[in-house]
């Protein structure tokens, strides 16, 4: 059977979803799917197609992939589905790295990644500096992936080998809450973290989020306590107390950094931006 064909056919309705599945099963390029091209494996897209529209399953689940600044993440339903503000907070994160002119000897530094999901915060950042000339592997003395989820630890740290590949500096994969766990170097005096917790108030979520995500994602990715602010609270209190100079981008609702702004005067924190439904990239220092 030709592509045409199966796209011409009534039954299939969501023509975008159909070529990617097509594109994915046959292992060809999306833009093949506009050629004259003859499908080897009928059943399996239509099982695939049929998981989406009656299970209503996130087709990024069933491709087990998403695409984040061109570097492809595998993504299974223990792991939260990378959104577009991912690619915003990674290109704040990233730039004012840049700008920053880092480098091996400026400070001993170590990263973290708190909630680390399927490891897209930091593992693509890594790709990306770990390209600059003057970041190698050694501008960071320790480097740590944590999450409450064991399950996702174990997509993050595949994601990671597979983005990073040779490259690859020592990393630490940690299921605790936030920071609790964490062992740091002696001497470390400046600490990065990327940390996209939950943020949605517990409510708003149950009452809001669409079907599917709720069916399919892990509520444990979303549920942000009566405010939302519940873990940005903790682990703003266990960056207090650490004797390193702190840098952190993170995403809210912007009335939410309102209220934390307000509430943690001892961090300064910065709108890096802020984009559609009002979500902000905060920007978070303490000297
Ligand atoms: C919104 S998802 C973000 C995932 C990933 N960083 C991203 O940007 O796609 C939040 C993550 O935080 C994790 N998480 C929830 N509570 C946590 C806690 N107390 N300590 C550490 N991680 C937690 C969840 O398992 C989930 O992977």
């Amino acid at each position: 059977m030709k592509v045409e064909q199966l796209l011409q056919d009534p039954y299939f309705k969501y023509k975008k979803v159909l070529r990617k599945i097509i594109a994915h099963v046959e292992g060809i390029d999306l833009n093949q799917t506009y050629l004259d091209y003859s499908l080897t494996n009928f059943s399996l897209i239509k099982k695939l197609y049929d998981e989406y529209v009656t299970k209503k399953k996130p087709l990024e689940y069933i491709l087990g992939y998403v695409d984040v600044l061109g570097e492809k993440i595998k993504v299974t339903p223990d792991v939260l589905i990378p959104r577009p503000e991912t690619e915003y907070l990674l290109n704040d994160a990233i730039n004012y790295f840049k700008q920053q002119r880092v480098d091996k000897y400026s400070s001993k530094k170590a990263l973290v990644d708190v909630g680390t999901g399927c490891g897209v915060l930091w593992g693509v950042f890594l790709k990306k500096v770990l390209e600059f000339d003057f970041c190698k592997q050694k501008c960071f003395e320790q480097i740590v992936f944590t999450d409450i989820s064991a399950p996702a630890l174990r997509v993050a740290e595949e994601n990671v080998n597979n983005l990073l590949g040779e490259t690859k500096p020592y990393i630490e994969f940690v299921k605790t809450s936030l920071l609790e766990r964490i062992k740091w170097k002696s001497d470390i005096d400046e600490l990065w973290v990327l940390a996209n917790l939950p943020y949605i108030p517990d409510r708003t979520f149950f009452e809001n989020a669409e079907e599917n995500v709720k069916k399919w994602e892990p509520h444990i990715a979303f549920l942000g306590g009566e405010d939302g602010l519940t873990l940005y609270r903790q682990l703003l209190k266990q960056l207090e107390i650490l004797p390193f100079k702190i840098v952190w981008f993170f995403e809210m609702m912007s009335w939410q950094s309102n209220i934390l702004k307000k509430e943690f005067e001892s961090f300064k924190l910065e709108t890096a931006s802020t984009f559609h439904f009002n979500i902000s990239i905060l920007k978070v220092l303490k000297s």
